[in-house]
């Protein structure tokens, strides 16, 4: 993939893992230098960042290939490399769909056995190149912006989940660029990252109350949010709606949460571990003990954010503010879906969700 003009090589400064326990659910803060002097980012923008293979699967598919590392192939952008270097950071150990297309359902699940399967179909008459054809390029991955650049100006931060499966043989993979991050890149090393701007914007009036609702590490961009209003001394009261599966391994920023709510930069705090009773809890229901005093702020022209999972979390959390509408305001719930369509339209309700 033809990476943006703005694409920098970052260095990792340091990493510090923020849950307690490395061997359950783990997350991490990264810090990675800017060098590009000109990169400047707000609060709610997104860092790109270009993950490398792991390199023990990396000589795994070289002695299944049985393959010369140092073979030039031509990569997507017409450029030579050598096969070990395109393996390394250009391509993904995942096949393109309309190589796996070829496979049953079971077959197309084990990686190496289709890999294997097209080598041997290839015989005598394989060629590195070819392999390029079967690989699907390098994705780089987005991680929302976790630092404020009117506080750490040459810098960024990320946090970052590692994300864990299951192969098909039941062993425990690491995902790509999570295992990349959290595990692999050294302290020192360099990282290809670019910054994107998005949409998901602080209010401009800096004496607006703001709610933010983001579990696990949907937190990300408010500890951005944070540290800006913070950096800029605004008045508007801040709420922040977290939490995780269990208080113990997974509250994670917390003495930085602590700080700011004695310091009143973060003016209500509300806690959801799902895991820590027999029943779950999540972010929603804080919301709904407390629909009255989140109304209030509405009423008071709060902005409202959502960050983390789209597939479950954003649409339940969604729904329950729509609840609340409905309750507050006593609307059908044709009317709250107009209500919070308007709030939209005027930016006050915004979600970083995928
Ligand atoms: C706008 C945006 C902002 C984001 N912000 C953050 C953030 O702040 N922090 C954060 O941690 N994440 C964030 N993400 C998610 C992040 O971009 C990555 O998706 C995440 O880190 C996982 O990437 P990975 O390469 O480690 O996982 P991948 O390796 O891509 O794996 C993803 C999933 O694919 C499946 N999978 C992959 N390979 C196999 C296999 N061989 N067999 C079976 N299943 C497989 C697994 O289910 C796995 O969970 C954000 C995403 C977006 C779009
Ligand atoms: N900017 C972004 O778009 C962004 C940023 C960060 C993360 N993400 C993505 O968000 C997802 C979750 O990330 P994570 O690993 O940090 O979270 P996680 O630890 O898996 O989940 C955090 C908490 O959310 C709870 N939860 C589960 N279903 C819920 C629901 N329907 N409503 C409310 N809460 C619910 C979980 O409870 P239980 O597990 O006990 O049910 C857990 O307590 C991942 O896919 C991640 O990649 C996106």
């Amino acid at each position: 993939m033809k990476l943006p003009e703005n694409t920098m090589h970052s260095t990792l400064i340091k990493r510090d893992l923020l849950s307690r326990n490395e061997d359950e659910k783990s997350v991490y803060l990264l810090r990675l230098s800017l060098p590009d002097p000109q990169c400047t980012f707000e609060p709610g923008d997104i860092v790109f960042i270009c993950p490398e293979n792991n390199p023990q699967w990396v000589a795994r598919t070289l002695a299944i290939l049985q393959a010369n590392p140092s073979k030039l192939v031509v990569n997507e952008e017409g450029e030579r490399i050598s096969l070990e270097e395109a393996l390394k950071s250009e391509y993904e150990l995942r096949l393109r769909p309309s190589v796996l297309a070829q496979f049953n359902e079971d077959q197309a699940n084990d990686f190496w056995l289709c890999l294997a399967e097209l080598r041997a179909q290839k015989g005598t008459t394989f060629d590195e190149q070819e392999v390029l054809a079967w690989l699907k390029p390098m994705r780089p991955r987005a991680y929302s912006i976790a630092s404020a650049q009117k506080l750490l100006p040459n810098v960024l931060e990320v946090i970052v989940g590692l994300v864990t499966f299951r192969d098909v043989k039941g062993g425990v993979c690491e995902g790509l660029s999570s295992g990349f991050l959290c595990k692999r890149l050294p302290i020192g090393g360099t990282v290809k990252i670019y910054v994107k701007p998005s949409r998901f914007r602080l209010p401009e009036d800096p004496s607006r109350p703001v709610i933010m609702v983001g579990p696990g590490t949907g937190i990300a961009p408010f500890k951005a949010f944070l540290e800006y209003r913070k950096a800029i001394r605004a008045t508007g009261k801040t709420w922040l709606f977290c939490g995780g599966r269990h208080r113990e391994n997974d509250f994670i920023l917390e003495e930085f949460l602590e700080n700011l709510q004695h310091n009143h930069h973060l003016t209500r705090l509300d806690l959801a571990f799902s895991r820590d009773q027999a029943y779950k809890i999540y972010v929603q229901d804080r919301m709904k003990e407390h629909a009255q005093a989140l109304w209030s702020w509405f009423q008071q022209g709060a902005y409202f954010y959502i960050c983390g999972d789209a597939k479950r979390m954003a649409k339940d959390v969604e729904e329950t503010l729509l609840n609340i509408i409905q309750e507050q305001e006593h609307l059908s719930l044709e009317e709250a879906q107009i209500y919070l369509k308007d709030l939209r339209l005027a930016g006050r309700y915004q979600k970083d969700v995928y």
